[in-house]
């Protein structure tokens, strides 16, 4: 298969761990004689100091012109620390978000064998955990109508739903879960919001189109307890914008370390591939970022392309490094680490 990817690297430590999952995956497309066209374009606070925006209309060209995009990661403490500042690298990543048209938000949540012990949870309760978080990502509180009033001493974001929304996402949602324990939990607030009425209302009424799904309707709260009482109890989540950004981010507990955790945000057209985490601006330039997430967001993009053996082969080698500790500072429990760049060359010359 010939793909053309978009490689939006992005600021702080997006590069180093991008160029690692850039070196597995041409690793795994010579194994299994694909060949990918790799097209770099400038996003976050680098594309702001390079051209004055943070999502550029060439980096919109570049992304909607290939058949995925891989992400590293977007932020700067210049932005962080300088709320009057009108541009900002997280406008970027909404504006992307939004014209890409990536309207769900996908993050499996597993454990590694060799790191349950390091997990702050105990093992019972989270041993072979397997669960999907499914994110709306382009509605909700974070894009409706906001402001302030009252001479700036009263503020407002709003959380509205449209019904097609909620519908294309819980379909995905479904389709999941047919694949897999065939149980789909929809996360709400229906006690107390109106939107979340809405969600439950629609996803109920498309409940008969999938009768093998056994769903479920849970409130945002008692799943903040129960995710990581016992993970096991949950396959497929489909929730809201604001609940799926906390839950996920809650979820990444379970695993062990936020370095590990791979994504992606499905869209219409073009689907985008990103690690969980941020920019890390202390390990910037360092070589010593966890690069796994980026890696296995990597494996999450073949699996999308119908390329279920390249992306277990990614995952094989990745659990083949934890197990000999080819890891990072992070997991190296003050053992010998590794640096992000030799576990790249690792992983790479072990496919
Ligand atoms: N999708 C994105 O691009 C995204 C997501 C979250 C935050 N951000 C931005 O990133 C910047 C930093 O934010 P933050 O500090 O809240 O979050 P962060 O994810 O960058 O870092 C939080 C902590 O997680 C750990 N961590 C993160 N990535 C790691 C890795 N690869 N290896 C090992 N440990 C890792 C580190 O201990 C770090 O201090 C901010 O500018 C923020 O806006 C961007």
């Amino acid at each position: 298969m010939k793909l053309t990817i978009a490689l939006l690297a992005g600021d702080g430590i997006g590069p180093e761990v991008i160029d690692q999952a850039v070196k597995v995956s041409d690793a795994v497309a010579k194994k299994f004689n694909h060949e990918i066209e790799w097209k770099p374009a400038l996003t976050g606070a680098a594309a702001i100091d390079a051209v004055g925006e943070p999502y550029p209309d060439e980096t919109h060209q570049i992304c909607t012109n290939a058949d995925a995009v891989l992400f590293g990661a977007i932020g700067h403490p210049k932005f962080d620390n300088d709320p009057s500042a009108k541009v900002r690298p997280e406008q970027g990543l909404l504006k992307m978000r939004q014209k890409l048209g990536l309207f769900a938000n996908v993050r499996p949540t597993f454990t590694f064998p060799s790191l349950i012990d390091k997990s702050p949870l105990k093992r019972d309760r989270i041993e072979g955990t397997d669960l999907i978080i499914l994110r709306e990502l382009t509605g909700g509180v974070y894009f409706g109508e906001r402001g302030r009033l009252n001479h700036g001493n009263t503020a407002f974001d709003t959380m509205t739903y449209h019904r097609f929304e909620i519908e294309r996402l819980a379909k995905k949602g479904f389709e999941m879960a047919m694949k897999r324990n065939k149980k789909l939990c929809c996360v709400d607030k229906a006690n107390v919001l109106e939107a979340s009425r809405l969600w439950r209302e629609t996803v109920q009424a498309m409940e008969k189109e999938y009768p093998e799904v056994e769903v479920s309707y849970e409130f945002v709260d008692a799943v903040a307890m129960r995710l990581i009482q016992w993970p096991k109890g949950y396959d497929v989540i489909i929730t809201a914008n604001l609940f799926g950004d906390i839950l996920t981010d809650e979820a990444s507990v379970i695993s062990g370390s936020m370095g590990l955790m791979p994504s992606s945000s499905l869209g219409s057209e073009v689907s985008l591939y990103e690690p969980i985490h941020g920019s890390y601006p202390q390990a910037a330039g360092k070589d010593i970022a966890n690069p796994l997430a980026t890696v296995l967001s990597a494996a999450m993009m073949f699996d999308d392309f119908g390329l279920a053996k390249e992306a277990q082969a990614i995952r094989d080698v990745v659990n083949k490094s934890l197990d000999q500790g080819v890891v990072t500072e992070d997991l190296a429990d003050g053992g010998k680490a590794c640096k992000t760049s030799e576990v790249g060359d690792w992983l790479a010359k072990n496919l």
